[in-house]
């Protein structure tokens, strides 16, 4: 009991300085590769040639991990790219958690029926993503089966109670119309579903971009469907912003921070995957003086109009950012995905 208070102490008292003091990340956002398995219509990242001699060593990342952690990071994302193509990923995270991160990752699930046994246990959220319903999602990601591979990854989650499985669904124009097959989905999964409508990479993914009614269309349904105790945990404020479109203050850029694959420290990426904000490599990074700087303060204010994109996560905690944490920290659903695990 004593420990369990002490490590949630060590663990949000930074986090809440950050959030609602200083003002500084709390949020990691590591990409440990920029390679990926699939050529998906939504997303061109696949395009990137780097491969992993590019790529930061294990060492780095470790290093890089105990910086952000100094400088009051708590919550370690992974993504890419795809995550799971890192051969050393189970030891990345293990790394994470040694320091004491809590630890969440977004993936294809296509390589993770085959290596969950190593990766699951070290996780605390699992996003996994969901382009569609069935051969719908196979389509869209041009890989067959790769549908029932994200429900045995998810099921797979059942061995690990302490990995929360959540899916990741995007609204596409030829998705609209399987809103209530994803709602009734992650309800018999057990798991929670959280929307968010595609973003434009223009010249990419123009055609399967939703226009404005299909969304007021497709949203209207999932809030129906969340009045309706489906198991949809995106907060009711975020549903309506995407929804209508609205235009929404962003902190995303105030409170995290990323590093792509090369160790390059950057706030923020358009839905291309260029980066908004370069802060240069993270050996060179001292957080305490860029989070401290007028620099830092200008990137911040001016990203707050960027609405470039619709990701439930910077949406959530929009607008104020005292308000999203609360909402996080009231709702059981996203209080799992804050926490770290026994807190
Ligand atoms: C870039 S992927 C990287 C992680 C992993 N490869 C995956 O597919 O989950 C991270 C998330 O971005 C979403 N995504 C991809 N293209 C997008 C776009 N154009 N607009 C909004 N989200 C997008 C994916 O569906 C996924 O949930
Ligand atoms: S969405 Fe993920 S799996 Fe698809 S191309 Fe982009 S990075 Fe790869
Ligand atoms: S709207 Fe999206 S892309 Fe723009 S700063 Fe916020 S999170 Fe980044």
């Amino acid at each position: 009991m004593a420990k369990g208070l002490i490590k949630t102490l060590q663990w949000g008292v930074p986090l809440a300085r950050n959030a609602l003091i200083t003002g500084r990340p709390f949020l990691l956002y590591l990409k440990p590769t920029a390679r990926c398995n699939l050529r998906c219509d939504c997303c061109n990242r696949w395009q990137n040639e780097d491969g992993p001699a590019e790529e930061l060593t294990l060492e780095s990342i470790n290093q890089l991990l105990g910086k952000f952690w100094k400088a009051g990071c708590r919550v370690l994302t992974l993504w890419g790219g795809e995550p799971t193509l890192r051969s050393d990923l189970s030891d990345i995270l293990s790394a994470a958690k040694a320091i004491g991160f809590r630890t969440a990752m977004c993936t294809n699930s296509y390589l993770l029926p085959r290596h969950g046994e190593a990766i699951l246990p070290q996780l605390d959220v699992l996003l996994c993503s969901l382009d569609g319903y069935g051969s719908r999602h196979d389509e869209l990601r041009g890989t067959p089966g790769l549908f029932d591979r994200v429900v045995e990854s998810i099921e797979l989650c059942t061995a690990y109670p302490s990995c929360h499985p959540k899916i990741w669904a995007s609204i596409q124009r030829d998705t609209v119309d399987q809103v209530d097959d994803l709602a009734y989905l992650a309800q018999r999964l057990g798991v929670g579903i959280e929307f968010f409508p595609i973003s434009l990479i223009a010249g990419y993914n123009d055609e399967i971009v939703p226009p404005a009614g299909h969304l007021e269309t497709a949203f209207g349904r999932v809030i129906e469907l969340k009045r309706k105790g489906l198991p949809i945990t995106n907060p009711d404020r975020a549903l309506e912003i995407m929804r209508t479109g609205a235009s929404f203050s962003c902190n995303f850029p105030q409170i995290a921070i990323s590093v792509d694959h090369r160790g390059e420290v950057y706030t923020c990426e358009d839905p291309a995957g260029n980066q908004l904000h370069g802060w240069g490599d993270h050996q060179q990074f001292e957080p305490g003086e860029v989070f401290s700087s007028p620099e830092w303060r200008q990137v911040v204010t001016n990203l707050k109009h960027c609405n470039l994109c619709r990701l439930p996560c910077m949406v959530e905690l929009s607008g104020s950012i005292m308000r999203g944490l609360a909402s996080a920290f009231v709702s059981r659903k996203l209080w799992r995905s804050w926490l770290p695990s026994g807190g």
